[in-house]
């Protein structure tokens, strides 16, 4: 499939490496049509399924999905029910067709909390997927970046108590080699959907200097087109990382 907005964003120029998506407007998708949340939460499925392939084919390298937070748990049981479904029912349907298309799953977060059939199918996506080379995917599953900061200082207080570690050693490196991300490129770009102006607590650390793209469609309706629009966006950006003017 060939598009304009795919054409336009080959010719300019430089790509995000990786991306990253807070993918939100499931509930209000459903409601708007009189039908249960999970309703939304399903179609919501349908588009990762299209955003994955929109990724692959304008050639990002790493595509990070917020698909469930960990203050999600605190949702009724049915919708947590529902959504852990989906999760399975994905690993399960998509495992082949994603390792057909080169894409590597890694799911990260608080996992020790999923049931063991999720877990299971979960373990089965990364296991089925390893070494897809084209694309990786990072499903942030009972994920919170706070909590990924606290884990991360613990490990740091541990290695430094056992004497591992010299305090005065302790620089960014160290902490970004203890998060879930360790030897991935930050995001170049963060795209947030239904309009919301926030970060919801995803990848405190790693979004420092990302840029951000916030389209008021709800995530059920975001197709490859909306993700294509989004990157030729950030590539009109001038990235300056705090400084005069980039690379200075
Ligand atoms: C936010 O919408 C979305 C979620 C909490 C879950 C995202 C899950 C999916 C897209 C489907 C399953 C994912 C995979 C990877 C198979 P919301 O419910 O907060 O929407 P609202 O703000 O309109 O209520």
């Amino acid at each position: 499939m060939s598009s304009d907005a795919l054409e336009r964003l080959r010719l300019c120029g430089v790509l995000p490496r990786h991306v990253a998506v807070i993918m939100d407007g499931n509930g209000r998708w459903a409601v708007q049509r009189g039908l249960p949340r999970h309703a939304g939460h399903r179609q919501g499925m349908n588009a990762v399924r299209e955003a994955v392939e929109g990724a692959r084919q304008a050639g990002l390298k790493i595509l990070t999905l917020f698909a469930f937070s960990t203050e999600n748990w605190h949702r009724p049981s049915n919708e947590i029910g529902a959504l852990m479904g989906l999760l399975r029912l994905y690993a399960e349907k998509e495992k082949r067709e994603l390792r057909r298309q080169g894409v590597e799953v890694q799911v990260l977060g608080e996992l020790h909390r999923l049931d063991q059939g999720t877990r299971n199918a979960v373990d089965a996506i990364v296991e089925g997927t390893r070494g897809g080379d084209k694309l990786r995917l990072n499903l942030m599953i009972s994920y919170s970046g706070r909590e990924e900061l606290l884990r991360a200082v613990r490990m740091i207080a541990r290695d430094a108590a056992a004497g591992r570690l010299d305090p005065e050693s302790i620089d960014e490196t160290a902490l970004e080699q203890r998060l879930f991300t360790a030897g991935m490129p930050d995001p170049d770009l963060l795209i947030r959907t239904s309009g919301e102006l926030r970060i919801s607590n995803f990848l405190l650390w790693q979004l420092a200097y990302t840029e951000m793209h916030v389209s008021p469609v709800l995530w059920p309706d975001f197709t490859r087109e909306h993700l294509f629009e989004a990157v030729l966006d950030y590539q009109g950006r001038e990235r300056r990382f705090g400084r005069v003017t980039a690379g200075e």
